[in-house]
């Protein structure tokens, strides 16, 4: 069923678009957005939220009695040890179309390369959002894909930020499922350490030149393998940076969704931290530059072990986390007092522990975060305004950070029962 909806946006200036009712449907409205009257219209459609929280372990995946049988994981010819972070082809990648007001069937390719219109809004205009899960073998030679509904989820409020289609849960996981199938063979074995990765991109591939959506969607999901970040464990902290010369978002900006532009912006003040010898840099809150709000592609976490606390930022422009919220699941089920709350910049004196937590690493161990004011040379420690966090012995990880990183492994590794639900096997 065909809708025409009507975006009022602040300038007053009215666009007329068309989308499909969400078939799975989901209504729930973008509240942030509506809240600050972006959008004037209340969405029924594809433009929707979808709903979080739920199991990842019954999804909807097209398994047919005349599909061929899931092959074998870990069978490519790759140094399975030997992996990092990076780009490496696989088989394929999977895309879907959405195109005069639905989106098409799903299309496995061999090809890693897009053919784009120039004037693609993605390109202009940075209409575009990413997510990013894993995939890992388990002891019995089954692969499972991590909390897979959450990214779903946060895709869906990307989209509607930027006013794309929500690409629907059940595609989203049949995709998932579909890819994963048929580049088996690049899923690392158990037992190296390694896993899939998952980068599924969503982005307006149709022409606009003045500022408005475009009419045509592309859903890209391509897959790698990665290996181990922490080979033999996990590495001593590293020293962060608070950032102090740029901010990340606005507080009603788009730091809650994961649009490309974020990254953009980042990518400066990201080799600056790094250029004076901190890998990792810390963001305050853009208003006040009063409150911690998160790493540049990872949240904080604070921990108080006097108080046996898990403390982490509550701001309308920090990415949600699917994996500081799997923390926080863990943590709370472990006696801990999780508080999601304001966290004040002098609040880092009381922290024994502080983490980075993300999809790519699970956790980074940070041993120290400082503030250089405008030091310019970091080594100059002496200089009045240099102010150094230090957290616990910052030379070795905390006994809570080790055993979280540990909890959650053991589960996306199916060492632990997945208690929460959290795996989706892939058929
Ligand atoms: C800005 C930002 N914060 C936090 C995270 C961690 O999120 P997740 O745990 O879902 O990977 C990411 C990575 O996606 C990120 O880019």
């Amino acid at each position: 069923m065909r809708l025409n909806i009507a975006l009022l946006l602040t300038s007053n200036v009215v666009l007329a678009t068309s989308f499909i009712i969400n078939p799975l449907g989901s209504t729930i409205a973008p509240t942030t957005s509506q809240s600050r009257g972006i959008l004037a219209a209340p969405f029924s459609t594809h433009l929707s939220v979808l709903t979080s929280g739920q199991s990842d372990t019954e999804v909807a995946s097209s398994s047919s009695s005349t599909r061929s049988p899931l092959g074998i994981p870990g069978t490519a010819d790759l140094e399975w040890e030997g992996l990092g972070f990076e780009f490496r082809p696989t088989k394929s990648n999977l895309r879907i179309t959405y195109k005069d007001g639905e989106w098409g069937e799903f299309e496995l390719c061999e090809d890693p390369t897009i053919n784009i219109h120039m004037g693609a809004t993605a390109l202009h205009y940075g209409q575009a959002c990413f997510e990013g899960l894993k995939a890992f073998t388990h002891p019995d030679g089954t692969v499972h894909v991590f909390r897979p509904k959450e990214n779903a989820y946060r895709l869906s409020t990307s989209c509607t930020r930027v006013v794309m289609p929500v690409l629907p849960e059940a595609t989203f996981l049949n995709a998932v499922n579909e890819v994963v199938r048929d580049n088996i063979e690049y899923v690392p074995p158990y037992g190296s350490g390694g896993a899939l990765y998952l980068r599924p991109l969503l982005f307006g591939s149709g022409p606009r030149i003045g500022l408005q959506p475009a009419d045509e969607y592309t859903f890209i999901l391509m897959v790698m393998p990665v290996g181990d970040y922490y080979k033999g464990g996990l590495a001593s902290p590293v020293d962060g940076l608070l950032i102090t010369d740029f901010d990340r978002a606005a507080p009603r900006g788009v730091g809650n969704v994961k649009v490309a532009g974020n990254y953009a912006a980042d990518m400066l003040p990201n080799m600056v931290s790094k250029s004076k010898g901190f890998p990792i840099g810390l963001y305050l809150d853009a208003k006040t530059q009063s409150m911690v709000e998160e790493f540049s592609t990872s949240n904080f976490v604070g921990i108080d072990s006097k108080n046996n606390k898990y403390v982490t930022p509550k701001s309308a422009s920090v990415l949600p986390s699917i994996t500081n919220k799997s923390l926080m699941t863990i943590a709370s089920d472990e006696g801990m007092v999780v508080e999601e709350r304001e966290v004040q910049l002098d609040e880092l004196e009381s922290f024994d522990e502080v983490l980075a937590c993300g999809t790519a690493v699970v956790v980074t161990p940070v041993g120290s975060i400082t503030l250089l004011g405008d030091v310019e040379d970091p080594d100059d420690v002496e200089a009045s305004d240099v102010k150094k966090f230090v957290f616990g012995d910052s030379s070795e990880v905390g006994p809570v950070t080790r055993n979280l990183y540990d909890r959650v492994r053991a589960i996306q590794y199916g060492e632990e029962e997945d208690r929460y639900g959290w795996n989706m096997k892939i058929e």
